[in-house]
């Protein structure tokens, strides 16, 4: 088990894995969530561009700006004591040019407080991470479903069914290593698959959707919470309907105030 009272460090991820000690990792979007989710004790915090559908209730991450990530990662940074805290680089942000990339990380980093960003793409990706890496941007890559080309890939679906597409992803995630990446998300995809990929790299695989083979997993928090119960998926497990209880309690509310129950004696100052 990693050690709860010291934070959590990109070397410490691959000392897990060298010591078959499971990642857990979960996404968060504010401090308050955050703050609990890193006092329950996961090794790394996500700032996803999920934020963009799961939050602003987009269709997909495309739409997701880099002020908004910078917003989201500095309040989540409030609540982050000991996770490793990542941002997602939001689509456009680091595609376009190796400079552009390394301003807008750079920007990241310095203006959120996180320790690490995370890209999307394997070997199209690699000359970017390694330039990133180079001027000390720690970088988690992101292979199989990329949901930023979500209208390329034809939707969300699993990844590495095709003739040739598991050894491609393989490739990918092997570029991220010898770029420099620190661990890489496996999205979607057969459990054989990411377990070959587990395999073939010495840095953390961190599983969404992608088997039980991988180092570690993440899923997005409001989804397991079964918060927004909009989403479900094979993959997903939903450890609390959140939801549920939300328009039970607000139902409970309504009738309290419509019935005058609500405020009593109990809750007015005199
Ligand atoms: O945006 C996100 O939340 C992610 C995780 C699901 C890996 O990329």
């Amino acid at each position: 088990m990693p050690d709860k009272s010291k934070p959590v460090r990109t070397v410490d991820l691959k000392v897990m894995k060298g010591a078959g000690e499971k990642i857990v990792a979960l996404t968060a979007y504010d401090a308050l969530f955050a703050a609990l989710v890193d006092e329950s004790g996961v090794d790394v915090i996500l700032v996803g561009d999920s934020v963009n559908t799961v939050l602003c209730g987009e269709a997909t991450t495309l739409s997701a700006t880099l002020d908004q990530m910078i917003y989201h990662g500095r309040i989540v940074r409030k609540g982050v004591r000991r996770a490793l805290l990542t941002i997602d680089m939001p689509y456009l942000s680091y595609q376009v040019s190796i400079e552009d990339a390394k301003r807008n990380c750079g920007r990241v980093l310095k203006e959120t407080g996180a320790e690490a960003v995370k890209v999307e793409g394997g070997r199209s990706v690699a000359p970017t991470v390694n330039a990133l890496v180079e001027i000390g941007i720690p970088v988690m890559g992101h292979v199989g479903f990329t949901p930023q080309s979500v209208h390329a890939m034809g939707g969300h679906r699993v990844q590495g069914r095709a003739v040739g597409a598991k050894e491609r992803i393989v490739e990918d995630a092997k570029a991220l290593e010898q770029a420099g990446a620190f661990s890489v998300v496996l999205e979607l995809m057969p459990s054989d698959v990411a377990q070959s990929v587990t395999e073939a790299i010495d840095i953390p695989t961190i599983g969404i959707g992608s088997g039980p083979s991988c180092d570690g997993q993440v899923l997005v928090l409001h989804d397991m919470l079964g918060l927004n119960d909009r989403f479900s998926a094979k993959f997903l497990k939903r450890y609390a309907d959140l939801a549920g209880s939300v328009r039970s309690a607000v139902k409970a509310y309504e009738e309290d105030v419509r019935a005058g129950r609500y405020p009593d004696v109990s809750h007015a100052y005199e």
